[in-house]
């Protein structure tokens, strides 16, 4: 073959690899055809397979041309293959993601439990009436639980209580949130004006009585405290958490850390006043305990009582808790911890 003829061939075989390329679907078919025209066997390696008869003087030229003809061929592949490159991950796109789902909401995003809820919410009432937040521990010993309370030692109360003792006597798993009273008069100096939120134990359990369950305790002491400023502190409370229609009554009571002492009612909130099943039929239900601070504890912390008054009370969140979300038949539900119920609570 002339070198011209080889040179004329070269040109036409990259034109018909490029309008070949067009037809191959697959990466497979583009390896394939790029194989019969640059492999050992191909069309453009046979005509080099010539270059060694060709004459010195025309070798440049063809020569130049087979370098032009292979790279043309070799950047129509590489450009055929992009594009399949692309096409297949489009398709992968169109078949795996769909982009207009919206997006998933974040995954085991906890609530907070609904005893929580309803003692944030009490202390939030306090707070906004000028009363601090004091704690107490859990393990009590005698002497705070009860013996600066005024308990005297072997006086049936402290079986009222149905103690939980760690050491007979000695110590015990608090039976009440009064214990914090006395370690903050002996702590901070008067007045003192404090709610202390936190759990109790007692050998309690039936559907309405857990083990565990949790107070919220009141103390104010000052010059001049009544019985009227606690009546009036009790009242805001109460019409704040149960709205201000809710009457309220104080039946006289007995604690041997308070005297006078009063158990608080509110009318029931399920047959308002009806009678029913909640309250028993006496139309009335008890939330919390409540009374004048006792001089002998006054006395016992070494407060002046003849200088300074104080009242107390204790509310029993748990039960103030089940009123709220009516419709919760045993306090158990509160400590079994079953996400279900957990979940249907918010703040
Ligand atoms: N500590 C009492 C109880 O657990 C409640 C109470 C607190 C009563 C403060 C009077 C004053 O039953």
């Amino acid at each position: 073959m002339e070198p011209r003829q080889i040179i004329e061939k070269l040109g036409q075989l990259a034109e018909r690899y490029e309008a070949e390329l067009g037809q191959a679907s697959d990466e497979q078919a583009i390896r394939a055809g790029q194989a019969a025209y640059l492999g050992n066997k191909g069309e453009v390696t046979a005509l080099q397979k010539l270059m060694k008869d060709i004459e010195p003087k025309a070798r440049k030229d063809v020569g130049r041309a087979l370098n032009q003809t292979k790279e043309r061929i070799s950047k129509a592949t590489d450009k055929a293959l992009g594009e399949i490159n692309q096409r297949r991950g489009r398709e992968y796109l169109d078949r795996h993601v769909d982009l207009t789902l919206p997006g998933r909401p974040p995954v085991g995003v906890g609530a907070m439990h609904p005893l929580s809820i309803v003692m944030y919410d009490i202390v939030d009432v306090f707070v906004s009436m000028g009363f601090d937040v004091a704690t107490g521990p859990e393990i009590e010993t005698d002497y705070y639980n009860f013996a600066a309370l005024n308990f005297p030692q072997d006086h049936p109360a402290r079986d009222m209580q149905d103690t939980l003792f760690i050491k007979e006597g000695e110590t015990l798993l608090r039976t009440h949130t009064s214990p914090v009273q006395i370690r903050t008069m002996l702590r901070r100096p008067l007045p003192i004006q404090i709610v202390a939120p936190g759990a109790v134990y007692r050998r309690d359990d039936d559907p309405t009585h857990s083990p565990m369950f949790f107070q919220i305790e009141g103390l104010l002491v000052d010059e001049g405290v009544s019985f009227a400023d606690l009546k009036g502190v009790l009242e805001a409370f109460i019409h704040e958490v149960f709205g201000k229609d809710v009457k309220l009554r104080f039946r006289p009571s007995f604690f041997p850390f308070t005297e006078p002492s009063a158990e608080v009612d509110i009318q029931c909130i399920a047959c308002k006043g009806e009678g029913c099943r909640l309250c028993s039929q006496t139309g009335w239900l008890e939330v919390l305990g409540s009374g004048m601070v006792d001089p002998n504890v006054l006395q016992e912390v070494g407060v002046d009582s003849e200088r300074y008054t104080g009242f107390a009370f204790g509310i029993g969140v748990d039960r103030i808790a089940m009123l709220r979300y009516e419709g919760i038949s045993s306090i158990k539900l509160f400590y079994e911890n079953d996400p279900r119920f957990l979940s249907s609570f918010r703040r």
